[in-house]
């Protein structure tokens, strides 16, 4: 299958490159990379992905909609995989307008691209936080209501909203993935366990906002098979949740992040503005619909993400 992956310069699109590159699918990336954390990091990643196998890349700004449907067009991919985005709950509180650009602008212009371009399916990767606040529960796809608490969150409720649009106006396959807690190797710098790691192994203080918290911490390895499965099982549109099923509280990471740095310091802080308390996905669904298990149990993901920042340690 020919494959159009946005973000593919990012943490989850690098993961899931290369391993539609070892599936030997035909892969295209677009990736701007943006500075919201470091570029050297990203093309790091894209070294990574060359190691797999060949691709085309495209350094282009998704917020440019003549160029997106010019390149959607002559890529025409039989498949578009959306990550690109600008990630991250704090920054959106500082800049909740760019995230108007860049999660639901850029998003809207991908979306002109594939209907233009007769895309057959149209793979988008949202969030649990489009959930909310919400009780200590599994989320179900149908208990999103429309309460976001952050800019993030709103904007990738406001993308979802688009995709069904397009969905329906062009006949695509809309397949809306709601991601929950990703880590593993190449984590994302601003995010907590990668953040920790990074700290810890310098010999620095960790900042814990919050307390009581839990969140569905869920392997990228399990999010591309994830990815890989409604790609290649669904042929349906459908909003399904990705995670892993087991919340894990802020107690229980420190003590398995214990294991490998025992002398660990931590400042405790008041809850985050914009920070839901927790996270726990119900992937009944994605079970029924694309066959999709979780395989890494958190103490393995955690030890292959400590293992990997013990190779790449110049990278964190
Ligand atoms: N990491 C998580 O825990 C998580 C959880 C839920 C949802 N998601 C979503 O999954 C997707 C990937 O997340 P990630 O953690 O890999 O983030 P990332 O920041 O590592 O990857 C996003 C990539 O998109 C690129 N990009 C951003 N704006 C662009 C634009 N206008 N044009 C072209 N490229 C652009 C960036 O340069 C980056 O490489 C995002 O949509 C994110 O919101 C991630």
């Amino acid at each position: 299958m020919k494959i159009l992956i946005t973000g593919g310069a990012g943490f989850i699109g690098s993961h899931f490159a290369v391993k539609m590159l070892k599936e030997q699918h035909e892969v295209a990336i677009i990736d701007n990379l943006h500075p919201y954390y470091s570029v050297e990091r990203k093309k790091q990643h894209l070294d990574v992905i060359k190691s797999a196998g060949t691709f085309q890349f495209y350094q282009t700004d998704l917020l440019d909609q003549d160029e997106t449907i010019d390149m959607i067009k002559k890529v025409s991919p039989e498949a578009i995989v959306h990550l690109a985005a600008l990630p991250g709950v704090a920054y959106s509180i500082l800049r909740p307008l760019e995230y108007i650009d860049y999660d639901i602008k850029a998003t809207v212009n991908v979306l002109e691209g594939a209907g233009r371009a007769g895309v057959k399916q149209f793979l988008f990767a949202s969030s649990s936080s489009v959930y909310g606040m919400m009780k200590n529960k599994p989320f179900k796809e149908e208990m999103a209501a429309g309460k976001p608490i952050s800019p993030y969150a709103a904007s990738k409720y406001a993308a979802e909203s688009f995709c069904h649009v397009y969905g329906h106006l062009y006949g695509i396959d809309m397949k809306i993935l709601r991601f929950f807690t990703v880590y593993g190797p190449w984590g994302r710098p601003d995010m907590a366990i990668a953040n920790f790691i990074k700290k810890l192994k310098a010999g620095e203080e960790i900042t814990v906002f919050g307390e009581g918290g839990s969140r569905d911490y869920t392997y990228v390895g399990d999010i591309v098979n994830g990815m890989s499965l409604a790609l290649q099982n669904l042929e349906q549109s459908a909003i399904l949740n990705i995670g892993s099923g087991r919340p894990i509280s802020m107690n229980q990471l420190l003590d398995e992040l214990k294991i490998y740095f025992p002398d660990m310091k931590i400042k405790r802080e008041g809850d985050r503005a914009g920070d839901v308390e927790r996270t726990w996905a119900d992937i009944s669904l994605a079970r029924e619909l694309l066959g999709y298990e979780p395989e890494i149990d958190f103490s393995k993901g955690i030890a292959e993400t400590v293992a990997w920042a013990e190779q790449y340690e110049k990278y964190l």
